[in-house]
């Protein structure tokens, strides 16, 4: 409320040449009356009924328009969070703040203001924003709109350029960037307001491209405090954190200090525990290098280490406040380590991107050959499919386990398999081959599904033939899966491209018609 918001709108519109809707307006025009009115005759709820009308159809329209129009909406309009999720997931949406007393100013300026009524209009503005910080926290960016509009108006332009993924989590919610050649100079942008941070990476990822980064950061003026791990995940274990608690200490970081995790799942699901717990809890940015921590772990926020052979035994959600994914690192990754990242995105397409398997199928070769620009577009597409599961299940309590799609029996063939012979993505994909035979045989999955995807696992260069042997003795692993529920798991169903279903199945059962797949 009195954030400037038309204007500020009107002048990013301008400089963008993109049309300009005010919402005030356009509700106005609708109801034939003024917003002031509107609240008198209708009452607060009646007003955010036609808000929202309104909003969901220029959200509508503005989705098939050649060219996206710049849209100011006032401080209630995405209070609704089905509504607030569907226009981040949508749009870059950015919260104008300022100070309560500010914004009471120049609102009470402008004439009486409903929902500043009463003796104490600053009393009230601050407790309207309190109650509404969580909301506008899950914002692309919030900007003090206390400066010259001109400049405002300029910084919304540059949030709107980087074009983030949004991962909505609340208080804790942070943006995802993707691109090519970015990173260096971003990770020293985000850092700025840090004295000190503790760059932790790996001997391969420090020796390919730590040089590079710890430049960008020296210039910016931050002092880097550098951890180097031994990289794999035989060493994702505490004695590593504890190796980044050490350092971070014998540097005297502070709760000012943010961690930076440069490099594979291993590495930041590290850095991300480690600044989980240093000084209880500090913060830190995420810039994974390898397909499978772009992916897939970059977010969620989900942290921690192994313990003795459970995988992730030990962690905790401890959400990033940046997420960095540039493709540039792709291209030192070792084939087979990409080519098991290949699996998650192929995974994440059936769970929710149908556009996503076309374009894999479309280009799975010039995919392989890891093509800059078909990576950025697979990374965000399978990023945003995490995301928007992740806002409504940010503590896995149920439908994230549709991300399971392939997962139940993928771990017990990587088990089965010692964790070796395998890699995770390899497994995922014969488990995916597994969930989706399974699914023909109890009606759940056509015929047709199953072949494309078995064939486009195969394009991309993933094993798909189920080796009976192997896939018998992984079904007496099943039950070992953490996510059991008793004795009957959810098993994650692919019922049409981008479309999945849970199913609780007795593990027993589950056993069975594996045992059947393998004859
Ligand atoms: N937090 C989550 O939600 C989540 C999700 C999926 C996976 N994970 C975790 O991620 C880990 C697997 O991730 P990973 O496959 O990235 O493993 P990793 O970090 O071990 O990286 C694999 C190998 O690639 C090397 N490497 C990394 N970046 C490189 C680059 N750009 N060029 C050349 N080499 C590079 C590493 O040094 C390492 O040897 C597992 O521990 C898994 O539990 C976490
Ligand atoms: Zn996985």
């Amino acid at each position: 409320m009195a954030t400037g918001k038309s204007t500020i709108g009107a002048l990013v519109a301008r400089a963008a040449e993109r049309p300009f809707i005010d919402l005030d307006r356009v509700v106005e025009s609708e109801a034939g009356a003024s917003v002031e009115s509107l609240f008198a005759s209708r009452g607060e709820s009646g007003f955010r009924a036609l808000e929202r009308s309104c909003l969901t159809r220029v959200l509508a329209e503005a989705e098939g328009a050649a060219q996206a129009p710049v849209i100011a909406v006032g401080g209630g309009a995405l209070i609704a969070r089905d509504l607030r999720l569907r226009a981040l997931d949508e749009c870059v949406v950015v919260s104008l703040e300022g100070t309560p007393a500010e914004l009471a100013r120049r609102a009470l300026a402008q004439g009486p203001r409903p929902l500043l009524a009463g003796p104490d209009p600053v009393g009230r503005m601050r407790e309207l924003l309190d109650l509404r910080a969580a909301s506008y926290a899950e914002a692309h960016a919030r900007i003090s709109c206390e400066a010259p509009a001109e400049r405002v108006a300029a910084e919304v332009r540059a949030v709107w350029e980087r074009d983030e993924l949004a991962v909505a989590v609340g208080e804790s919610s942070y943006g995802v960037q993707i691109g090519r050649g970015f990173a260096h100079e971003r990770v020293a942008a985000l850092l700025k307001q840090s004295p000190a941070c503790v760059l932790v990476s790996d001997r391969t990822v420090t020796s390919l491209h730590g040089e590079g980064m710890a430049k960008s950061i020296n210039q910016a003026g931050t002092r880097t405090i550098h951890v180097e791990l031994e990289p794999g995940e035989a060493h994702k274990n505490i004695s590593s954190v504890e190796g980044i608690w050490r350092a971070a200490l014998a540097g005297s970081a502070d709760r000012q200090t943010t961690f930076v995790g440069f490099g594979g799942g291993v590495v930041t699901d590290m850095t991300g525990f480690a600044a989980s717990t240093y000084m209880r809890g500090v913060r830190w940015l995420c810039v994974p290098t390898t397909l499978l921590a772009m992916v897939d772990a970059s977010v969620g926020g989900k942290t921690g280490v192994d313990l003795e052979s459970a995988k992730n035994a030990v962690g905790a959600f401890w959400q990033p406040g940046a997420v960095l994914c540039d493709v540039d690192f792709l291209q030192t990754e070792q084939r087979r380590g990409f080519v098991s990242g290949l699996a998650e995105v192929v995974k994440t397409a059936l769970i929710g991107d149908r556009d996503l398997f076309l374009l894999l199928e479309q280009n799975a070769e010039r995919v392989a050959e890891r093509e800059p620009e078909l990576c950025i577009e697979l990374v965000r597409r399978s990023i945003r499919v995490k995301a928007r599961i992740v806002s409504f299940d940010v503590r896995e309590n149920g439908l994230r386990a549709v991300l399971n799609l392939g997962h139940t029996v993928g771990h017990a063939l990587e088990a089965q398999a010692g964790f070796t012979a395998l890699t995770h993505g390899e497994a995922v994909s014969l488990g995916l081959v597994a969930a989706l035979r399974l699914g023909e045989a109890l009606g759940q999955t056509p015929c047709e599904l199953s072949e494309r995807t078995v064939e486009l696992l195969r394009r991309l260069g993933l094993p798909v033939e189920l080796d009976a042997r192997s896939l018998e003795a992984a079904a007496g692993l099943i039950g070992h899966d953490k996510k059991r529920a008793g004795t009957s798991i959810r098993f994650v169903f692919a019922r049409e491209l981008g479309r999945v279903e849970t199913q609780p199945m007795p593990l027993n059962d589950l056993r069975t018609h594996l045992a059947a797949l393998a004859k």
